[in-house]
């Protein structure tokens, strides 16, 4: 962040954050200032990822104070370690459950228990608990869902935001669920994935009936685009004539809410500026970290002006432009700054009209530019203030309201091949299908899904949470430590598909939030390896369920093997591996 002092007590913060908005709110908190002397704002971010949506804060603020006191610019940016080391992580999260199933693989009730690690304070905690409640089903219908979930205060870092908001860590709980029933029932874990999921207005256990559910088509043309089956026969053979290398193969299933789950946040505003010589500038509250969502406000503002992309500029984000804005998260920034800059766009286009049926003979046959240059000099006001507002959010003392405005649906089918000598793994092939109803751009939704896939896949292997020695000092706390996908672990074969006639009626111009669902298809590859993991314990006798924790790092993998190599270690204390006796299975 960088603080620039003003004349009487104004304060300038440039900042890298997805939340200018609180920057403002929290820097005027720290000087004792009003927050109309204050002016945050933001060009573009090299990535957010909800990292920057709150604990970009402390940083702006310990700029601010010294750049009053001193009252001169004041610059402040952190050494990786540094910020490693303060500003926590995604929650990690345990989760206990117990699962009600008939023997031929339908779900009845599910019980979950969720506990977060909130590190030292709440920061996002709680909303975070709430997302991940709210996808504690992930894709599947449940007749009786219990969850109930906790933050834990721990002597770390304050943990925050992570692309997925908890969302994941709520539905990697029931995927395990799911992959423990098909292995007690020795069913085909597609087939009774399937077989559980939503269909077309069946409700969750919030009470949202699941709407234009796509979940299905998604889930059907993967199997056949991948040819799944006929692989996972090919991965059986393949795992039949090698000891050292196994292959493994699995499908897993996403929907992602969207909205912000606190109600107040469901609003956006625009600023649209048209100048005297026909170009446009487009104020708006997202912020531009990468997702493309300035390009998509510059679409939209374009086409409901009837103008070329060219005459459009969107100006960064800055709050004496827009106020008030909401985080740039949830991944419906597109969705309700889209509602916004057309709801401006609007304005201005229907005072253009009015000012051509003044004399149409004349006006109409003008182009963009002459029609400016004449509505200026007839006095036309060229600037509007978009609004946009929904009604979404939950009502946690009632149990009611309408939580999310909409679903993303997906499917991943991912297979890998593992080094039973050495833990380590390849992916050898993804597939992905996502529904993000009609793509306002389509080349960004697939990059969005893409990205979002290798994060959730680094989330899912490499990324082991934070590693602290007993006097508290972080290990892990850089790129050497810690294990971030690189475009090395990108699957060498990788294809996405958009889902084709995907249209709905729930956000602008029938497009859908893309920026956070294909996360969670990431743990495709985790259950991938598990499977090929199964097979491995197999060769070494050792059959039926066991745990393995996320992520399915190096070592957790090797030791998963079941092999006579690790045997020893996993009667030690500590060791991560658990085995679960077998269950008991009742007849229905
Ligand atoms: N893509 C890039 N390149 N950089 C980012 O920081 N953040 C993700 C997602 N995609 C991110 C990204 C997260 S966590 C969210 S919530 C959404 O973008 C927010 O932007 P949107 O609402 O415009 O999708
Ligand atoms: N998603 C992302 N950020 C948020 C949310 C949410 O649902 N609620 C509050 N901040
Ligand atoms: Mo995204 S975790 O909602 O910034």
């Amino acid at each position: 962040a960088i603080c620039t002092p003003g004349e009487a007590g104004e304060m300038d913060i440039l900042t890298s954050t997805q939340n200018p908005t609180f920057t403002q709110r929290n820097a005027a908190k720290v000087l004792g200032i009003a927050e109309h002397l204050i002016t945050a704002h933001v060009k573009r971010v090299g990535g957010g990822f909800g990292g920057k949506e709150t604990r970009s804060i402390p940083i702006s603020c310990s700029a601010a104070v010294p750049a009053q006191i001193l009252k001169r610019p004041v610059r402040l940016v952190l050494e990786r370690p540094v910020d490693m080391s303060n500003h926590g992580t995604r929650h990690p999260f345990m989760g206990r459950y117990k699962m009600g199933f008939t023997m031929d693989g339908k779900i009845v009730a599910y019980d979950v228990e969720l506990f977060a690690n909130g590190g030292h304070s709440l920061d996002l905690s709680i909303a975070i608990l709430h997302r991940a409640l709210f996808h504690v089903d992930n894709a599947y219908w449940v007749p009786n869902i219990r969850c109930r979930g906790t933050v834990c205060r721990t002597n770390r870092p304050s943990n925050t935001a992570f692309r997925g908001f908890g969302g994941p860590q709520g539905m990697i709980v029931i995927e395990s669920a799911m992959a423990r029933m098909a292995d007690i029932l020795k069913l085909e874990p597609a087939d009774l994935r399937l077989a559980n999921m939503y269909t077309e207005g069946q409700k969750t256990h919030y009470l949202k009936a699941v709407e234009h559910c796509n979940l299905q088509r998604c889930w059907n043309e993967l199997l056949e685009t991948s040819s799944y089956k006929q692989r996972k026969a090919a991965i059986a053979q393949f795992n039949q004539d090698n000891k050292w290398k196994k292959r493994g193969i699995s499908c897993i299933p996403v929907k992602f809410g969207l909205s912000f789950t606190h109600a107040p946040l469901n609003q956006a505003g625009s600023l649209i500026h048209v100048y005297e010589d026909g170009t446009v500038i487009v104020n708006q509250g997202a912020c531009e970290i990468g997702q493309g969502v300035f390009t998509k406000m510059a679409q939209i503002a374009a086409q409901a002006l009837g103008i070329p992309l060219s005459l459009v500029r969107v100006a960064e984000t800055n709050t004496d432009k827009v106020a008030n804005t909401s985080a740039t998260a949830a991944s419906v920034q597109a969705d309700i700054n889209g509602m916004a800059v057309l709801d401006a766009c609007k304005q201005i286009r229907k005072r253009l009209d009015d000012f051509i049926a003044r004399k149409p003979e004349e006006y109409a046959k003008l182009s963009w530019h002459e029609l400016i240059h004449h509505a200026y000099f007839n006095r036309v006001d060229l600037t509007a203030h978009g609004f946009f507002e929904a009604e979404y959010g939950y009502d946690w003392k009632n149990h009611a309201g309408k939580v999310f405005a909409y679903y993303t649906y997906g499917a991943a089918c991912s297979e890998v091949e593992v080094d039973i000598l050495t833990g380590e793994h390849r992916i050898v092939r993804s597939d992905i299908v996502m529904d993000v109803g009609k793509s306002l751009n389509p080349a960004l939704d697939v990059g969005q899904v893409e990205g979002a896939f290798v994060q959730g896949y680094g989330w899912a292997t490499t990324e082991e949470i934070l590693v602290f020695n007993g006097y508290g000092t972080l290990y892990t706390r850089g790129p050497g430590t810690y294990k971030i996908p690189g475009p090395g672990n990108v699957p060498a074969d990788f294809r996405v598909r958009l889902l084709k006639d995907a249209e709905h009626p729930f956000a602008v111009h029938s497009s859908k939030g893309v920026g956070e669902p294909p996360f969670f298809l990431g743990t495709s590859v985790f259950f991938a390896i598990k499977e090929a993991v199964k097979s491995a314990r197999a060769d070494n006798g050792v059959n039926g369920y066991f745990q393995m924790t996320l992520p399915a790092s190096v070592d957790r993998i090797r030791l998963a093997c079941g092999d006579s190599f690790t045997a020893p270690i996993h009667n030690e204390p500590g060791c991560f591996i658990d085995e679960y006796p077998t269950l008991d299975t009742h007849d229905n």
